[in-house]
């Protein structure tokens, strides 16, 4: 246990958990993890488990305000989020601005971990994984390695909650809406373009939209950032996926695919299926069998 968890579970068996209240809340990015995210999560994953006695992954945290959400407002008692970046050592401070609360729960538990760094040796018999919009940023080569060793993570019977939003071939799935907000456009033009429009983009951007490592970047900084997630991400689709985590080993216990209600433009039709242009997000309840089969090889 590392030494500021320690503290917190001291503080915590003291004073009791901190206050907090959810009035004071004036983020927009802040709410919709707080709140939407949040509640999708514990719909999906709380559906398969009590989120209040299990042990929970999360990978791909990011500032991990979702987890606090799972702890505050639906009772999770065990979060242990990864990520390769470590954002979530801004969430005191954000929990202090938009929630007034003076410490984190010690429920929750953090990890900064290498792109595809093994984590089973570490984190045996979880209960349940979860995966908000992060899947579609790991390197295609990490994908079969990392699903299979999230695999390993769980118990016998465990459940994976994994979501992409926006797919890439969908109307925003550069994410670059921030700064363009032509549907389908990085399918149309080329690199050097989009990045004209991102570089030359001015005024405000949707708050939802802007994270909290926005004031860390500076406005073209964060031009930068975004623009170059843009040329990592895996381009994967929701078959690729599906095919992806049953080689793992998982079973799809569930699984739904949201759709645009925008038409693409002829010249795409021409090039990919519609269901593929329309389809922006992708939501899966993934279950370990109980009788552990072995996960096909590729
Ligand atoms: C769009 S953000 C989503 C973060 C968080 N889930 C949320 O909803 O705010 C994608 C996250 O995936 C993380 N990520 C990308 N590749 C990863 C990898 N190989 N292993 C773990 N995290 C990764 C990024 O650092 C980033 O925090």
């Amino acid at each position: 246990m590392s030494r500021l968890l320690w503290t917190l579970k001291l503080q915590e068996r003291f004073f009791g958990r901190a206050r907090w209240d959810p009035s004071q809340i004036t983020d927009e990015w802040f709410r919709a993890h707080f709140e939407y995210a949040a509640d999708v999560v514990q719909q999906w994953i709380g559906s398969a488990l009590d989120v209040r006695t299990a042990h929970l992954l999360n990978f791909g945290c990011g500032d991990g305000i979702t987890d606090l959400a799972l702890v505050l407002r639906f009772g999770a008692t065990a979060i242990h989020g990864v990520d390769i970046r470590r954002e979530y050592a801004k969430l005191p401070r954000i929990a202090r601005e938009q929630l007034g609360m003076q410490r984190i729960p010690s429920a929750l538990s953090f990890e900064t971990i290498s792109p595809g760094a093994p984590l089973a040796s570490r984190h045996q018999g979880i209960d349940g994984i979860m995966s908000w919009s992060t899947f579609e940023h790991v390197q295609r080569d990490q994908l079969l390695p990392i699903l299979r060793d999230l695999y390993t993570c769980l118990r016998p019977g465990g459940v994976f909650f994994l979501q992409i939003e926006p797919l890439f071939y969908s109307p925003y799935g550069s994410h670059l809406r921030r700064y363009d907000d032509v549907p389908w456009h990085h399918l149309q033009v080329g690199e050097e373009a989009l990045w004209q429009i991102v570089k030359n983009h001015e005024g405000p951007i949707d708050a939802s939209e802007v994270d909290f490592g926005f004031a860390d970047f500076g406005v073209d900084g964060y031009k930068r950032f975004v623009f170059k997630e843009y040329q990592a991400l895996n381009r994967l689709n929701a078959d690729e996926l599906v095919d992806l985590v049953e080689l793992a080993g998982f079973t799809v216990e569930r699984q739904e695919r949201r759709k645009v209600d925008l038409n693409p433009p002829p010249e795409l039709l021409a090039q990919y299926p519609e269901e593929l242009l329309r389809n922006n997000e992708v939501l899966l309840l993934l279950r370990k069998p109980q009788e552990q089969s072995m996960a096909r090889s590729v």
